[in-house]
């Protein structure tokens, strides 16, 4: 008997989502295949944002509809017109309604076939249709998306040499991509006109350095201005600036930084010495070691400088973190004087300078490329090349890998590459980062990129004021539990786990990939259980969305100070006290031409990018049961509570030292991915 099938097929809402091209249908069921059936309504079909209902005739019944075949074919017009999909749902005779997500991009004249939307791992799968689809699937992506190695010793990446080569799914949309042209062509004719981008010459006045980027000031970027000399400023970075996991408890003094407690007195203040305060747990270190014997660049053909500076802090009464000594070296000795608040004023500002210096370096290396951006590809990639859409972890980290691949093509080609930015106006150079890289690959664990055992392993799991922290251990929790939610729905025990082929391919790629198969990472190439998995999920999606946000969003707010963030230091560091002054100051931190070139890049990786979709939305529907549903909106409802408590903290900020809001992990501002 004849029966009829209703289609509705919604057409995406950005620019150029919509075909003039000719699209016809094959429903394909348990029980047989509709015929091939051009989808023609009376005027123009498949425009943006369109949602259009249409008809299938067939001579029987199809059973369930498992699959449905779309065609892309000429239409009247000479050219073909690209065409962006977003869903479709079948409705049967018997009123069953069948969902298609399908949010991707139709090129030429081509087939799409495209699942039914229910998750599945490949155990769920019966028909043996299904199951050759699954792996058809994940084949097909393979050959698109290879890998290729940046750099020995550091994470792989996406084997793509420009944008150009990218896959059309992965790219920036068209509003992203003309913003992030505008903004990228903007700064750079701006500061050619002022000539500020040629000059080779050192700042005459530090006050000049204000009027590079003067409108496009935020409250924070004021701030730091005005106080960057401050101790309680310094001390608040290493809380809520832009590289918050560099400083932990100290229990004893290190044998190579003889701090003692003559030096230290007089900050500590009395009726104490640095004995107690070690005892207290008040006393704390950031260590920059790893950048000890990187080798220094040349920028504009001068020899530039590192340091792997030591930095002494102390929980003062007020509840302020504020440094105590700063040693420039890893070796102790008369060449590398212990610097105190109480020397002269240019000797203290330039070894807070060096250390400000040395943060850079491990903050752009470390904390946010390697820990944020490579990491993020790798998952990407592992996410793209072995799982099919159909499997619920595609389902559940697609959203959370938008646009990484297209920025971090982006970032290799111009910023990290050799005769880039990095290695043209920073003082590591290509060769010192990808050394710097690869010392911070191989002291990755996963112990360290989750937060809470990261605080804890730090010892600083109790430092006040410190919103990183407060901020992302809600988070985590809210994005642990909203994975444990889908991970519960998906996987009854843990041999479902060790049975999902597709799951453990993709960590064995990760494992291989991305920590470089060591076993010291802490990470398996197996996941053998639902805890391991649940564990391992949550840190994927806070560092691809919260960790990045933190380690990001703050890089111009904290760095158009230039003093406050030097990328590169022009003399070696100081070997003997009291010769410092402002003269040979602004000779030692960058000059003009790399400050501006440094300032536009930070300025446009933090500036709000277009596009967003905030942490938590899913406004592509790639579930289509209810369950992951509901948790998708608990998920969305907890951050909005922690938004609220962000607002009432940050209300109340007024008499805390360093009077400012940390908005860094604030869930509005969080991207989903890392896409800047
Ligand atoms: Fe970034």
């Amino acid at each position: 008997m004849a029966v009829t099938y209703k289609v509705r097929v919604t057409t995406g809402n950005f620019i150029r989502s919509g075909t003039r091209d000719s699209i016809s249908i094959t429903l394909v069921g348990t029980e047989g295949e509709s015929p091939k059936t051009t989808l023609d309504n009376w005027g123009v079909d498949f425009f943006t944002g369109s949602v259009s209902d249409y008809e299938v005739s067939c001579e029987h019944d199809l059973g369930e509809i498992v699959l449905l075949r779309l065609h892309k074919e000429g239409a009247i017009e000479l050219f073909t017109t690209n065409w962006y999909c977003n869903f479709i749902t079948v409705t049967s005779p018997k009123g069953a309604a069948y969902h298609f997500p399908c949010y991707q991009w139709m090129e030429g004249y081509q087939t799409l076939e495209l699942r039914e939307g229910t998750a599945k791992t490949p155990a769920m799968d019966t028909l043996p249709l299904l199951k050759d689809f699954r792996i058809g699937e994940v084949r097909k992506r393979q050959s698109n998306y290879g890998w290729k190695i940046f750099a020995e010793g550091v994470p792989h990446c996406l084997d793509v040499s420009s944008i150009v080569e990218l896959e059309k799914d992965v790219k920036f949309s068209t509003v992203k991509a003309a913003l992030f042209a505008t903004r990228s062509t903007s700064k750079k004719i701006e500061l050619k006109l002022k000539g500020y981008s040629d000059s080779q010459k050192s700042w005459e006045n530090l006050e000049d350095i204000k009027k590079v980027f003067w409108f496009n000031k935020s409250d924070l970027s004021v701030y730091v201005t005005e106080h960057w000399k401050d101790d309680a400023l310094f001390g608040w970075q290493f809380l809520n600036g832009l590289n918050p996991r560099m400083i932990q408890r100290c229990t004893k003094i290190p044998s190579n930084f003889p701090v003692t407690n003559e030096m230290v007195a007089k900050s500590l203040g009395e009726g104490t010495t640095l004995e107690k305060e070690l005892e207290k747990g008040n006393i704390f270190i950031a260590d920059y070691k790893l950048l000890d014997g990187v080798p220094a660049g040349v920028n504009n053909e001068r020899q530039q400088y590192v340091a792997a500076p030591l930095c002494l802090l102390h929980l003062s009464k007020q509840k302020l973190l504020m440094p105590l000594a700063i040693q420039l070296s890893q070796i102790p000795g008369p060449q590398s004087p212990i610097f105190l608040p109480s020397d002269s004023e240019w000797d203290w500002i330039l070894a807070k300078t060096w250390v400000r210096n040395a943060d850079f370096h491990v903050h752009q290396a470390i904390t946010h490329l390697l820990r944020t951006h490579l990491l993020a590809e790798v998952f990407t990639m592992a996410t793209i090349r072995q799982l099919p859409t159909c499997h619920p972890l595609y389902k559940l980290l697609i959203p959370h890998t938008r646009y990484t691949l297209h920025i971090n093509t982006v970032a290799r080609e111009n910023l990290v590459s050799q005769g880039g930015v990095f290695d043209k106006h920073t003082g590591v150079g290509f060769k010192g980062l990808v050394e710097v890289l690869q010392r911070g690959t191989q002291a990755l664990t996963l112990t360290s990129l989750c937060l809470p055992e990261d605080l804890e392993a730090r010892g600083v799991s109790s430092l006040p004021h410190y919103y990183y922290k407060d901020d992302g251990l809600k988070i985590w929790a809210t994005v642990k539990s909203f994975i444990s939610g889908m991970i519960d729905f998906y996987y009854q025990n843990d041999s479902s786990v060790k049975e999902d082929w597709e799951l453990q391919k993709w960590m064995e790629e990760i494992f291989k990939k991305g920590f470089m198969s060591q076993k010291s990472s802490g990470i398996s190439s197996l996941l053998s259980s639902v805890q391991e998995l649940k564990k391992f999920l949550t840190m994927v999606l806070y560092t691809c969305s919260a960790q990045h946000s933190a380690v990001n969003s703050g890089q111009f707010d904290l760095g158009a100070w230039m003093p406050n963030f030097p990328s590169s230091m022009r003399k070696p560091p100081p070997t003997t006290k009291g010769t410092a002054n402002l003269e040979n100051y602004k000779d030692t931190i960058p000059e003009i031409n790399t400050t501006c070139i440094i300032l536009s890049v930070l300025w446009l990786l933090s500036a709000p990018p277009g596009d967003l979709i905030p942490l938590g939305n899913y406004p592509d529907q790639h579930f289509t049961e209810e369950a992951p549903k509901k948790l998708i909106l608990a998920f969305q409802e907890e951050l909005k509570k922690i938004s609220k408590e962000i607002d009432k903290r940050n209300e109340s900020l007024g008499n805390t030292g360093v009077p400012l809001t940390y908005e860094y992990l604030y869930p509005p501002k969080i991207e989903n991915s890392v896409s800047i």
